[in-house]
């Protein structure tokens, strides 16, 4: 299984801030946002990444995270020319895919739990057609909602309904089979002009072969879209970091992984003793 970090969103809901940094890169605490979605990536076992990033920005981004090799990985880079919605990425994806399985997240979206990991992992080993998540939230307009039935099954998706169906809205992590490819080729665009991902679920659906997995109240799912989302979002780390649980740290977790030694994780966090970050790094054991 290969993975995408979808990134290329200009974050105009965040101007001036993402006038000269595009969203992806702008902190959330104590790292850029990319490296929480890319820590998903890496937990779930995914070595080989592209990062899909708005036209432009491909030197920004691998100034940041280089060829992966630092941490065991390969990460390549593209763009996507036109904001044409999140199954565009499969579809710019493709020949990167070559006909691999994809797990495919956005760059704004932050998971944390103590067991992540292991969720990650049996989502991608026991994916069948595609693997979606639930999560309970206030609010679920401006998302794709999930309706299940008495079963826990899922009987619909509807993407920013008026009047939701349900709280369980599907964050922006999808585990797909490599039909997700010809599926994507096959959608219409949206009322708003995108190829919707929530599209490439009800196809899914339809064909009964997705999964929605509701995660419980212990797991955390921000997305870092607006300023108050962006606020909220490193208040949120920083109280779980400050409680003993690091969240995002993209070193660590392919130390965990076993892609990278402790002599590597030191020197990866040496340059950065000065920060409480590197000083993380210099004192992780396994
Ligand atoms: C997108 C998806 C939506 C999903 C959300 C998660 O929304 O279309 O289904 O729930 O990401 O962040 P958008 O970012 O396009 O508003």
């Amino acid at each position: 299984m290969k993975g995408i970090i979808l990134a290329a969103g200009r974050g105009t809901r965040l101007y001036p801030m993402t006038r000269p940094v595009c969203k992806p890169l702008l902190p959330v605490y104590d790292k850029p946002l990319i490296y929480y979605p890319l820590s998903v990536l890496i937990q779930a076992g995914i070595r080989e990444v592209l990062v899909i990033v708005p036209p432009g920005e491909v030197d920004t981004f691998s100034a940041l995270l280089g060829d992966g090799s630092q941490l065991g990985m390969d990460i390549r880079y593209t763009v996507q020319p036109v904001a044409r919605g999140i199954a565009d990425a499969l579809l710019i994806g493709g020949d990167f895919l070559a006909g691999d399985d994809v797990c495919l997240v956005l760059g704004d979206n932050i998971f944390w739990a103590a067991d992540l990991d292991l969720t990650l992992q049996r989502a991608a080993r026991d994916n069948r057609g595609g693997t979606v998540f639930g999560c309970r939230v206030n609010d679920p307009r401006p998302f794709g909602v999930v309706e299940f039935d008495g079963d826990g099954r899922a009987i619909s998706i509807e993407e920013k309904p008026e009047h939701p169906k349900s709280n369980y809205i599907v964050p922006g992590l999808y585990f797909y089979t490599s039909q997700a490819l010809s599926i994507a080729a096959g959608l219409a665009p949206s009322a708003r002009g995108e190829l919707e991902i929530t599209d490439v679920n009800l196809e899914y659906l339809r064909r009964d072969s997705l999964r929605v997995i509701p995660l419980e109240d212990n797991y955390v799912w921000l997305d870092a879209g607006s300023a108050d989302s962006l606020l909220t979002a490193a208040q949120t780390i920083h109280a779980l970091q400050h409680g003993g649980r690091y969240v995002g740290c993209i070193e660590e977790c392919a130390f965990r992984q076993g892609w990278i030694t402790e002599g590597q994780l030191r020197a990866l966090g040496q340059p950065m003793a000065m920060t409480a970050y590197g000083q993380y790094l210099l004192s992780i054991q396994l």
